[in-house]
């Protein structure tokens, strides 16, 4: 196995969109930041610099991180922000996972442009799962507002109300052809016919769940989240903001141009979102033809993100656990704060957004992160009584009285034995409106063992569990007015992060955090903290 030594320096840059030129916070001068390629089993060390006028954090999405919160990255979770003019060296190994992550900035919505691509290729001397392809080719999905992202964020939560929306969807950090002043950046990939190709589509976007198509080309799935799975072949594939997707395909068309096409997947009613479409161009050699768009589904096509997610499977029969130790159901979704009304206070009816997992609106501290404060045993950081059930008992998917379920703000964690067999049921509420949620757990995979609609029903549900393949994922897209169950072995020792991956709801509240325990012996305990791990 190799090591591989890279140096981000977070930075301001010049970038022009949409007509306008503008200051982005970038790594290495570059947007989308750096692709980093490396083997499973290989070694990383990444030394951040920040020269940005902000804090800023990193985090190596969907990566286990074994025994080693301290790499993770989520601002006050597992290490205290690195301030302007600061620096931090990010030091893991991959273990046991091939395809394709990504890395982003975990620091109030920063990520919106601090992204990029982490390829892992099979370990020397193994292969694919499936013949090699002739190209590899990240498609990194994203969104780019026309104001400042932190001015975007500010907004949101200063005033209660909703973000504004993005002002387009972007593929490898470019609008594309259909949006205004854009054509020259289009991202393009250029084929030979005959030629195998494997998109490793990511969704970097801050807030939209993203449809992605190719015209006139199916897409074979191999991989998501890093992991293989039962291969199938569609026209369209789903992401929720985190996870990724790796697919095939082959330039069997004679010649010609053809879009690939991001859109938005719109699950909430009535609700404003971006509905610009971003394009890039997969051009067959030296054809200069005008690009043909792919059909992609309605904004509001949950059957066909049904069905999608449906196929998603395990390449075989897996060992999935069966006795449960930790049984928690927690309800996920928004939620009102009163306000007296004001500037302040521009939610519905005298009310400000919050979000909540059983009810408790999560609050980051300031003074020390979760992580230090666990294992230096520092008081008055956090709680360890997050609920495994809500403390209020209702019909989640039907009309819930506006007032009746308002959430209370705390630092509430969970803790959990090492080795514990863990099930989680996530909930979605109907408390403002019903709407898909991609929860995404830090330092592990999980199997998702079902998905429905509606009120999840134990003995109902539990007994159409798939305990045969069901995938592997780290975010989950919760579906609209539905549940999603979820199982793993708590394994990987220290202060892990859940939390929806729309960095609105996170914002206003959505997550909280495992204290996983450690186990016997040096192989079950946390490694000790890096001497260089920043301070608050
Ligand atoms: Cu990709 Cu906590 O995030």
């Amino acid at each position: 196995a190799e090591t591989h030594h890279h140096e981000f320096k977070v930075q301001e840059i010049a970038a022009r969109r949409l007509c306008r030129n503008h200051r982005i916070v970038a790594v290495n001068g570059q947007f989308p930041g750096p692709t980093l390629e490396v083997r499973n089993g290989d070694s990383v060390v990444v030394k951040v610099t920040n020269a940005a006028p902000y804090n800023v954090t990193i985090h190596w999405h969907g990566l286990r991180q074994m025994r080693n919160p301290w790499a993770d990255g989520p601002e006050y979770v597992t290490q205290c922000p690195i301030q302007p003019g600061g620096s931090y060296t990010y030091r893991f190994t991959i273990t046991d996972q091939e395809g394709t992550l990504w890395w982003h900035a975990h620091s109030r919505w920063l990520r919106a442009t601090v992204y990029g691509a982490l390829v892992i290729r099979p370990k020397l001397g193994s292969s694919y799962p499936f013949p090699k392809p002739k190209i590899e080719f990240p498609v990194i999905l994203g969104e780019w507002w026309d104001r400042k992202v932190i001015s975007v964020q500010r907004q949101a939560l200063f005033s209660g109300a909703a973000p504004n929306i993005s002002d387009a969807i972007t593929i490898n950090g470019q609008p594309g052809d259909l949006l205004r002043c854009s054509s020259q950046g289009t991202t393009k990939l250029t084929v030979n016919k005959g030629d195998t190709v494997l998109l490793r589509v990511i969704n970097a976007a801050l807030n939209q769940q993203l449809f992605f198509s190719v015209a006139n080309h199916k897409l074979t799935v191999v991989a998501t989240d890093a992991i293989y799975t039962k291969q199938f072949t569609t026209n369209v594939i789903m992401l929720g903001p985190g996870q990724t997707t790796d697919v095939l395909l082959t330039a069997d068309q004679q010649s010609g141009r053809y879009y690939m096409a991001a859109r938005a997947y719109e699950s909430a009613k009535n609700a404003p979102f971006d509905n610009t479409t971003a394009t890039a161009v997969l051009e067959y050699k030296s054809a200069t033809s005008q690009p043909i768009l792919p059909q992609l589904p309605a904004y509001n096509d949950t059957n066909t993100v049904t069905a999608f997610s449906n196929q998603i499977k395990s390449p075989g029969k897996v060992i999935v656990p069966t006795k449960i130790d930790d049984n928690l159901f927690i309800t996920v979704g928004l939620g009102f704060f009163n306000c007296t009304p004001g500037p302040r206070c521009q939610g519905p009816n005298n009310t400000r957004f919050g979000a909540s997992m059983n009810n408790i609106s999560f609050v980051l501290p300031r003074r020390a992160s979760l992580l230090q404060a666990y294992t230096q045993k520092i008081p008055n950081i956090y709680t360890t009584d997050f609920p495994p059930v809500p403390p209020v008992k209702f019909d989640y998917t039907g009309n819930v009285p506006r007032g009746l379920w308002q959430p209370v703000k705390g630092t509430k964690l969970y803790k959990l034995k090492f080795g514990s067999s863990v099930q989680i049921v996530l909930q979605d509420t109907s408390i403002f409106s019903t709407e898909d949620h991609p929860v995404h757990l830090h330092g592990y995979h999980f199997y998702v063992v079902g998905q429905g609609f509606g009120n999840f029903n134990p003995s109902r549900d539990t007994a159409n569990f798939n305990l045969v393949d069901p995938p592997q994922r780290n975010t989950i897209d919760v579906p609209v007015g539905g549940w999603a169950a979820i199982r793993f072995i708590a394994d990987n020792p220290g202060v892990w992060f859940m939390h929806c991956h729309i960095d609105a709801h996170l914002a206003w509240g959505f997550g909280m955090a495992f204290i996983v325990e450690n186990g016997v012996g040096e192989a079950e305990t946390l490694l000790p903290p890096p001497s260089d791990l920043p301070q608050c």
